[in-house]
C-alpha cells in the first residue's frame, strides 16, 4: 500500500462547526431523482439514505448514464469530521485477459470493448446501496429504494436528455430485446414526457431492499445474470458475482489556501489530477495575470497531469501508483519547471501518448443534509447506455466499463484516453476511472461538486473548484463556460463563450491550437453550505436544463 504524499498531511482535524445549515440542499442530473432525495430526508434519512435513494432512482430515470449494471464512487463527509470513499467501481470478469480486445492483427477491435456483453465489467453499484445504507444511513435499505420502485412501477416521465442519448444508441441498443422492450415501445425512441414503466427493475431493487446484497450476487438472480450475460457472447462466471465487493478507501486530502478538499483517490484518476494541478498551479500568481495568461499556464499544467495519468494510473490493489510522488510538490516544481509562460509545450515533446472524443455518459449528484452530512456521487455505465445489452428480467442496462481499461497501450478508448501497462487488463482488476467526485471543506463554505464528461470530468471538476475558491456562487460556478486539453490531441477545447477571439489569439501566438467545440459538455451538479449565515444552495447545470438543484430552505423547488 503507497503512502499518500506528504502534501497530504498538511491537513488538520475537521472542525465540526457547530452551526448547521438551515436547510439541506441536493442537486443531481434529473428532478424525478432529486425529489427521490428529498422524500427520504423528509422521512428521516440523512445525507447518506438520500444518496442511496438518488443512486437508486437515477438507474431507474437515467438508464442512458448510470444503474444497477454500473459503478460509481461515493464520497462521504459526516458532520463529524470523518469521511470515507467508497469505491463501486466495476471489475474485470475473471475470465479477461490483457488482449481480449486485440484482434488477430494485433489491432484493437474497439467495436467489441464497447458494444456487446464482452464489453461489460462486474457491477458496482448494487454493493454500494447495500454498504452506505448499512453504514452510513439512518433509514432501511427497502425504505431509501422504496421512491426508485414506485418509478419504476408507475412509470417515470422520459426526459429530453433519456431523448438526446437514445439517439445516439437507438441503433445498437434495438439489438438487445428486453431493452427495446422498455425503451424503444413499438419499435421506436419515446416521445419526451412518455411515462415509461419498468416493472423487472423494481423487483430487483424490492429484491436488494429486503436480501441485500445476496440478491444480486449469488443464488438465482447471479445464475440468470451470468446466463443472459453468456448467451449473448460475454465471459462473466458465477464466481465474478460472488466475489464482488466494494472497496472502501480513504479519500484523498489536500489543502488549499486555508480550505480542506477531499477527492477521489485510486482507481479514479481525477483526485490525485487535482492535487498535481493545484501543486503545479500554486508557484504561479495566477491573480495578477490577464485571462490568456491564466488560461495558458492552466492549460500546461493540465497537459502534463493527463499525461502522468496515462503513464502511472491503475487499480491500487493491482499496481503500484506512485502517488507519494505525483502529490508531492518537488515533482510539481519540476514539472513547472518545463513550463514558458511565453509558449506552449507540444505535447509530442512529453512522453507519452493519444486522441478524440466521442459521446459519454455518466452522472453526478451532490447532497448536502440539515446535519451538515456531505455526500459527493458519480456514477456510470461508462457510454450512454452502456454496451447496448439487457438481460431479460432485469431491467438495467449492462456497463461497458471494460473499455475504460488499456485495451492495448497507446490506443485511445472513446475518450481518446490512452494508458500504459499501469490501466492494462487483468482478471478481477478494476479499470482506471475519470470519476471525480469532491467536496470542499472551508471555514466559510462547504460545497459538493462533480460531473459527468469522460476525460473532461476532471477539468470540470478543477475548474468548478477554482470558481468555488473564488467566491463563486453554485449557479455561475456550473454556468461557466469550460476549457480543456487533455495531452493528446494536443489542442485547447473551448465552449463557446469560454475566450474571446483576442484571447484565442494569444493562445494561439503561443503556439497553441484552439479547437471550439461543437456542443458544449458536462453537467455539473454543485452544492454550497455558506456557514455565516447557514444558507444553502444547490445548481445544476444548464447545459441540461438544471432540471435537478433544489433545497428544502426554499420549499424544494427545482430550477
Ligand atoms: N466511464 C467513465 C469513467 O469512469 O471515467
Amino acid at each position: 500500500m503507497m503512502r499518500l504524499g506528504w502534501l497530504l498531511v498538511l491537513v488538520w482535524p475537521l472542525v465540526a462547526a457547530a452551526q448547521k445549515p438551515d436547510g439541506a440542499a441536493i442537486a443531481s442530473a434529473n428532478k424525478q431523482a432529486t425529489a427521490a432525495g428529498m422524500e427520504i430526508l423528509a422521512a428521516g434519512g440523512n445525507a447518506f439514505d438520500a444518496a442511496v435513494a438518488i443512486s437508486a432512482a437515477l438507474s431507474v430515470v437515467e438508464p442512458e448514464s448510470s444503474g444497477l449494471g454500473g459503478g460509481g464512487f461515493f464520497l462521504l463527509h459526516r458532520n463529524d469530521g470523518s469521511a470515507t470513499f467508497i469505491d463501486a467501481r466495476e471489475k474485470a470478469p475473471l475470465a479477461a485477459s490483457r488482449d481480449m480486445y486485440l484482434k488477430a492483427d494485433g489491432t484493437a477491435d474497439r467495436d467489441k470493448s464497447v458494444n456487446g456483453a464482452l464489453a461489460a465489467a462486474i457491477p458496482g453499484l448494487p454493493a454500494a446501496l447495500v454498504v452506505v445504507s448499512k453504514k452510513y444511513g439512518r433509514l432501511p435499505l427497502s425504505e431509501s429504494l422504496r421512491p426508485a420502485v414506485a418509478l419504476a412501477q408507475k412509470g417515470f416521465l422520459w426526459s429530453e436528455k433519456n431523448a438526446a442519448m437514445m439517439g445516439w444508441r437507438a441503433e445498437k441498443l434495438a439489438a438487445s430485446s428486453p431493452a427495446r422492450k422498455i425503451f424503444l415501445p413499438g419499435g421506436k425512441p419515446p416521445a419526451v414526457g412518455a411515462r415509461i414503466r419498468n416493472p423487472d427493475i423494481a423487483r430487483v431493487l424490492q429484491a436488494l431492499g429486503k436480501d441485500g446484497h445476496k440478491s444480486f450476487y449469488t443464488g438465482r438472480f447471479a445464475q440468470q445474470l451470468v446466463d443472459g450475460v453468456r448467451a449473448a457472447g460475454g465471459i462473466w462466471t458465477i464466481e465474478d458475482l460472488n466475489q464482488y465487493r466494494v472497496v472502501e478507501r480513504q479519500p484523498l486530502r489536500f489543502a488549499y489556501r486555508d480550505q480542506e478538499i477531499l477527492t477521489s483517490p485510486p482507481p479514479s484518476s481525477g483526485g490525485i489530477a487535482l492535487v498535481a494541478l493545484f501543486n503545479i498551479l500554486a508557484g504561479y500568481d495566477l491573480a495578477t495575470m490577464e485571462r490568456a495568461g491564466q488560461v495558458h499556464l492552466m492549460v500546461e499544467a493540465m497537459r502534463r497531469v493527463y499525461r502522468d495519468r496515462a503513464v502511472y494510473l491503475g487499480d491500487p490493489d493491482f499496481v503500484d501508483v506512485p502517488l507519494e510522488m505525483l502529490s508531492s510538490p518537488f515533482y510539481a516544481a519540476g514539472l513547472r519547471a518545463s513550463i514558458r509562460t511565453d509558449k506552449a509545450t507540444p505535447s509530442t515533446m512529453l512522453p507519452g501518448v493519444t486522441v478524440a472524443s466521442e459521446t459519454t455518459d455518466t452522472t453526478h449528484f451532490s447532497i448536502i443534509d440539515a446535519d451538515g452530512n456531505i455526500a459527493a456521487v458519480t456514477q456510470t455505465v461508462n457510454l450512454p447506455y452502456g454496451n447496448a445489452v439487457m438481460v431479460a428480467g432485469t431491467g438495467f442496462m449492462l456497463n461497458n466499463e471494460m473499455d475504460d481499461f488499456s485495451v492495448k497501450p497507446g490506443v485511445p478508448n472513446a475518450f481518446g484516453l490512452i494508458g500504459d501497462d499501469a490501466n492494462a487488463i487483468e482478471p478481477g482488476k478494476r479499470p482506471l476511472s475519470s470519476m471525480t467526485p469532491t467536496i470542499l471543506i472551508g471555514k466559510d463554505r462547504v460545497a459538493a461538486l462533480g460531473a459527468p464528461g469522460g476525460s473532461r470530468i476532471i477539468t470540470q471538476v478543477f475548474l468548478g473548484l477554482t470558481s468555488i475558491l473564488a467566491g463563486s456562487t453554485a449557479t455561475e460556478v456550473v454556468t461557466q463556460p469550460r476549457f480543456h486539453h487533455q495531452f493528446e490531441p494536443d489542442q485547447i477545447s473551448i465552449e463557446p463563450g469560454a475566450l474571446s477571439e483576442v484571447e484565442q489569439a494569444e493562445l494561439i501566438a503561443r503556439g497553441s491550437k484552439v479547437a471550439p467545440a461543437e456542443r458544449p459538455w458536462g453537467n455539473m451538479q454543485v452544492v454550497i453550505w455558506n456557514r455565516v449565515d447557514g444558507s444553502v444552495e444547490a445548481a445544476s447545470d444548464p447545459r441540461w436544463k438544471n432540471v435537478g438543484a433544489g433545497s428544502t430552505s426554499e420549499g424544494s423547488i427545482y430550477r
